[in-house]
This record gives C-alpha cells, structure tokens and sequence, in this order.
C-alpha cells in the first residue's frame, strides 16, 4: 500500500467547502487503498496569532470534521502535530537545509506575511513550508493529497529531500502532489477569479461546513455569475458558473457535460437554487456526525491519542535515522 499524508489547519472553527473537495474528501477516498496518515497541524497555526482556548478548541473541532467527513481512525491514522515532538525536530533539521532564498520564493508565504505587515510577520510564518516539508518527510510519503494551492510547498519538499540524499545517502522517499484536477481550486462565490480561503475578506464568498446550512444557501444563491444566461462550464469568461458547475458536480457525482445539457434554456438562477440544495443535503448529515463526535471530547481526545502513538511507531525511526545520518552523538 502506497503510503499517502496530508494535513489541514484548524485555525478558523469550520473548514470550508474548498477544504473539502480540494484535499479532505479525496483523503477519505485514498484510506480504502493507501497507508493513509492525516494531522491538523496546530504547529503551522500559531504562525499568526491564536487564542489559546480557541485554538484547543478549534484543534478537537477539526478533528471531529475529519472524523464526519468519513475518515476512519481504523483504516487511517489521524492525529494532531504537536502531539509528536518529532515534528519539531525533524523541521530544525529542515530549515538547515533550506536556502533562505528558496524559502523566499514562496508565495503563500508572500500573501500571508502582506496581510500580516512587517510587525506581525514572524519567522515562523516564513519558516512554516519547511516544518511542512518535515511533516511530509517523517512519515516517508510517496504522495501528498492537497489542493493546488498547497503544489509549491510539496515542490520544495521533494527539492530538500533529494537535497538530503544526495548529501548524507538515501534517507528520505521523495514525494508527488497528489491534486485532482477538478476541484484542485474552489473559487469565492463573490470573487471567483480568488480561491476561496479562510482569510478572505469577507466571508460571504466562502461556504463554512459547520455554518447553518440556511446561510450557505443563501451564500449560493447570492454567487457572482456574469451577465450571459447560458449555463456553460467557461472558467476564462464564466468563473462563477463553472465553479458552481464544478462544486454541484464535485456533490452528486453528475458530470459537468450532463449538467449543462441538464440546464439548457435556464438561466442562471435555477442552477444556484440547486446547488444550494445539493449542498443542504450534504452538509445537513455532515454537521449532525461532527457535533456527535464533539458531544464526547474525551473519546475523541482518546481516539487522537491512539492515532499519536500509531504516528510516532513511523515517525520515531525517521527521525533517528536522520539523526544518525546528521552525525548527531546518540544518547548514551
Ligand atoms: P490548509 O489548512 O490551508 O488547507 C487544507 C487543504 O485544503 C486545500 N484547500 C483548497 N483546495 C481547493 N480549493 C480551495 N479553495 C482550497 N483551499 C484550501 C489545501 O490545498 C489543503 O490541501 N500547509 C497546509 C497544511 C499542511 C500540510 C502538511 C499539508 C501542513 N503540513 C503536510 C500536506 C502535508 C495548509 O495550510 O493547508
């Protein structure tokens, strides 16, 4: 079984719709097939400021999304970064082996530190791909599950593993981005030339999973289209019909091709009154199993703790051998 790891912030309470078709739901996909490790990364989160009570909160509330999205603590291991030390240590061992030029390419690293201003830009913040890298390589991962968003980070990893081997000998396998195409990129309902994202703006462009369902209906059916009236899948000249094409698509399973010719001679407005309900009756089932699982925080905390020490029976060799390979002294 190929082995497959992925990650996702817990920073703002819900995940959105792109975190869902972008990267969670192919994650429940690939535990059928692959040796699947999946983590909310609370380590990145704290590169910008967090409430401590929130970000504990936040961190169980992800985990539950995870747990509601369908992922199977038996057929998968999930757990939290900093549950393991050997994140933080494996990424030290990272950043000496990054170029500060190459980590200065980054661009998401651009976009969030412009939004943060200079003062609250922290090396942290910059250091943060790296610690990705040190995520990913821990666990010997030979494909990546994200959305395009997240191509770059993977990128560099690949580039500081063969680094790595090249260096002090094969250590590391060196890792694929895994994108499905279709849903690589969800766009803002209001901006759909902008992905959507946790720190847009304003959130009326951005479908939140935990929401009332009643209000990302209404988000739907207030989406940006353009002034034609044919429904055509035309990301160029018609980005806010092909992305609800492609989310009502990415919900049913119906192909883009059969939804056009579904809504021919319709305007506009009867394809985001669907969409909005394809989605009400996704997400309904969806929230009733996340706020089960938060109903018992120790079970669920329980649960974390076991997919910890599965985490770290991987981890704890990888590390070590990097140690050795490094020339660290072992402890006697
Ligand atoms: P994060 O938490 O920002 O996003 C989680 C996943 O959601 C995908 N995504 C999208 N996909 C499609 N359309 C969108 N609009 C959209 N927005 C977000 C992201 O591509 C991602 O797959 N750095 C990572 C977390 C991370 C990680 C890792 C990932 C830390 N260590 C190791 C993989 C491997 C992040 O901030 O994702």
């Amino acid at each position: 079984r190929p082995r497959v790891l992925s990650g996702i912030q817990p920073t703002s309470g819900s995940f959105h719709l792109g975190n869902y078709l972008g990267a969670v739901r192919q994650w429940v996909a690939l535990q059928e097939s692959h040796d699947a490790f999946y983590m909310v990364v609370d380590l990145h989160a704290i590169t910008i400021p967090q409430d401590p009570a929130r970000l504990r909160e936040s961190t169980r509330l992800a985990a539950a999304q995870l747990l509601g999205a369908g992922l199977d603590p038996e057929r998968c291991t999930l757990f939290v970064q900093s549950h393991l030390a050997e994140h933080a240590q494996l990424g030290w061992v990272m950043n000496c082996m990054t170029g500060f030029g190459e980590a200065s390419r980054m661009t998401q690293f651009k976009d969030k530190s412009a939004k943060q201003g200079a003062e609250g830009t922290t090396v942290g913040l910059f250091t943060y791909p790296v610690l990705q890298v040190a995520d990913i390589l821990l666990y010997q991962a030979e494909q990546v599950p994200v959305g395009e968003d997240q191509r770059q980070h993977v990128e560099l990893t690949r580039d500081v593993a063969e680094r790595f081997n090249a260096r002090y000998g094969h250590t590391f396998t060196v890792p694929r981005p895994r994108i499905v195409r279709e849903t690589a990129k969800i766009y803002d309902l209001q901006d759909p030339t902008a992905k959507m994202s946790k720190s847009a703006p304003s959130a009326k462009g951005r479908i939140d999973l935990m929401d009332d369902p009643k209000v990302s209906a209404k988000k739907f059916r207030s989406a940006v289209t353009d002034t034609g009236t044919e429904v055509r899948y035309d990301p160029e000249n018609k980005p806010g019909v092909s992305n609800l094409l492609v989310i009502h698509s990415a919900l049913t399973g119906i192909t883009v091709p059969e939804l056009e010719e579904k809504f021919t001679g319709q305007l506009y407005g009867p394809l985001k009154t669907e969409v909005a309900g394809v989605f009400t009756d996704w997400v309904t089932p969806f929230r009733n199993r996340v706020l089960e699982y938060l109903d018992d925080p120790a079970e669920l905390d329980r649960l974390l703790a076991r997919g910890a020490e599965k985490a770290r029976a991987v981890a704890s060799v990888t590390l070590r051998e990097t140690y050795d390979r490094v020339g660290f002294l072992p402890p006697a």
